[in-house]
């Protein structure tokens, strides 16, 4: 289930903020213009998903520091929405904060900075009409079932998670099943570890690898399974691609695996300890983009850091054959990335520029989105 528009309001930099999704989507700004923002609102949606919500939304500051500073009408609640359509179906998540309360500081609520939801929605798009098939209001919801009948959960949700992974019973709802299992499909890369620290660094215990972990911790693994399983062949050729000449090795000792560089002109390969943070990177984005589970949806935010200029054109060509297997979302602000992306997928890049320090689409305004503006 390809991910066919977004729509988030109220999130950070967001105040109101809708675009189509193809295949293959380039976002490109300045620092600050709001790119990370708008990674970050999907992946509110996989951790949703998960039961991760209060969570992921603690950890960023907590809700009250990533809803919408800007100017908001009096008397309307402070909201943070985001909502996709997945081609057929379109699910909203709506959350708010507890409200603040004026006793003394030891009486409040200790878990003020949970969210609290507030609505989710599930609809059928067919014809132009959406068809409710659930819908929350705080801690009530119904739904319909396989047969269409309605079911109702009074007071049953906890308020501070999604619907998605309160729900069992995956048969009897399978279209909300489908796009619970759908969201936590979603894969997010948004930052390598390469300090001289990192896992990936040192020789690691190698299992088969297919999908590398966040921080890429495992690649010495994680590239092995794709010269075991995968496609051994574009890995070599993205490697050659990247860095003339050069080949990969996976050491095995033990049980352990690192990774070892053959450079040309190098009498003994480079380990891992020994590559700079641009080089390891990329191998992370090559295990990433390669992956022989490719996932429905795969998103990079500013896969450029620390990387050479010269890997930018080599690294667009990898994205553009990723795009051939699962949905490519990318942040970047390195219009030399975005323009080797549009000229191999003719995908154009989405410029994201901010006006009164909201995150807009260039060429488009507020109003240019769907929902009518009942908020200004
Ligand atoms: N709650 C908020 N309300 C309004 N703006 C916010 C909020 N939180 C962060 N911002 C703004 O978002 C911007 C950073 O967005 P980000 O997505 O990280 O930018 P980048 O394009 O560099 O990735 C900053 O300008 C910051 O001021
Ligand atoms: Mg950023």
């Amino acid at each position: 289930m390809p991910i066919t528009r977004l729509q988030i309001s109220g999130y950070r930099s967001v105040r109101r903020l809708s675009m189509e999704l193809g295949p293959m989507n380039v976002i490109v700004g300045a620092n600050g213009s709001g790119k990370t923002n708008l990674y970050r609102a999907l992946y509110l949606l996989s951790v949703a998903a998960e039961g991760r919500l209060a969570r992921t939304l603690a950890e960023e500051g907590g809700t009250p520091s990533v809803l919408w500073a800007g100017p908001r009408m009096a008397k309307k609640p402070v909201r943070l929405s985001v909502e996709v359509e997945l081609g057929e179906l379109a699910y909203e998540l709506t959350c708010g904060i507890i409200p603040f309360q004026p006793a003394p500081i030891e009486a409040r609520d200790p878990f003020y900075l949970d969210p609290e939801v507030k609505t989710e929605h599930l609809w059928a798009l067919s014809g132009g009409r959406k068809v409710v098939l659930m819908e929350r209001k705080d801690r009530t919801a119904f739904m319909r079932d396989a047969e269409g009948k309605r079911a109702t959960f009074s007071s049953e949700l906890w308020s501070a998670e999604s619907v998605l992974d309160q729900l069992g019973e995956p048969h009897r709802f399978p279209r909300l099943s489908e796009v619970q299992r759908t969201f936590a499909s979603w894969r997010f890369y948004h930052h390598f570890r390469t300090d001289p620290d990192a896992p990936m660094r040192h020789p690691r215990v190698g299992v088969r690898t297919p999908v590398l972990s966040h921080d890429g911790a495992d690649l010495a693994a994680a590239l092995r399974t794709i010269l075991h399983i995968g496609d051994a062949r574009g890995l070599e050729q993205g490697i050659d691609d990247a860095f003339p000449g050069a080949e990969l090795e996976i050491h095995s000792e033990q049980g352990r695996f690192s990774v070892l560089l053959h450079m040309p002109g190098l009498s003994r390969p480079m380990a891992a300890a020994e590559l700079s943070d641009g080089t390891l990177r990329y191998l992370c984005l090559l295990a990433a983009l390669l992956s022989p589970r490719p996932p429905s949806f795969l998103a990079l935010n500013e896969p450029e850091t620390s990387l050479h200029p010269d890997l930018l054109e080599p690294l667009g060509r990898l994205l553009a054959k990723a795009s051939k297997t699962s949905q490519v979302w990318v942040t970047t602000h390195a219009e030399q990335l975005a323009r080797t992306v549009a000229s191999a997928t003719r995908c154009e890049p989405v410029y994201l520029v901010k006006k009164d320090g909201a995150t807009q689409v260039e060429g488009r305004s507020e109003e240019d989105d769907d929902e009518p503006d009942d908020d200004a």
